[in-house]
């Protein structure tokens, strides 16, 4: 599979600045590119009530939502490590968690086509890319219940 072009990487790093993630000390930024091109990121949002924080992909399809784009998504960037002085640190890929893949489902079955996942590491330069349909194989999804 072809790799991100860099600037989703980018963006996904870029995003990671804006994470608000005091309690698990862990920042991730997800960038979506549209099939016109066009990005929209996202980073995590933590909650002193743990259970509240959002996850960076789910931040990054919430504004896809709110501009009227969550049928256009091609594909996701993501990145995530400790943020150390402004530097993000670490040499694994994040991988979407389970949440957010299913939220990428719908968002695939709207589009109707496959999404592509780029996992980054913040050093190192490892990346992995994957269908989502490999990430969530067997989902559940609008077609469980009778819809396109
Ligand atoms: N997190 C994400 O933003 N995306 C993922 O796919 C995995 C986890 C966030 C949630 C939480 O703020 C922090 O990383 C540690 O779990």
């Amino acid at each position: 599979m072809s790799g991100a072009a860099p600037s989703l990487i980018d963006a996904a790093r870029a995003a990671a600045r804006h994470a608000h993630a005091p309690y698990s000390g862990f920042a991730v930024g997800a960038a979506l590119r549209l099939v016109d091109g066009t990005m929209v990121s996202g980073s995590n949002l933590e909650n002193a009530s743990y259970g509240l924080s959002l996850c960076a992909e789910a931040a990054a399809l919430a504004a896809a939502n709110s501009a009227g784009r969550l049928r256009d998504v091609r594909e996701i960037a993501v990145i995530g490590g400790r943020m150390e002085n402004g530097h993000l640190r670490g040499t694994a890929p994040v991988h979407p968690c389970g949440r957010c893949r299913q939220m990428l489902k719908e968002a695939s079955d709207l589009a109707g086509h496959d999404i592509v996942v780029h996992c980054a590491a913040p050093e190192g330069g490892q990346i992995a890319h994957y269908p989502l349909s490999t990430l969530l194989p067997f989902s559940f999804g609008p077609a469980d219940l009778g819809r396109d």
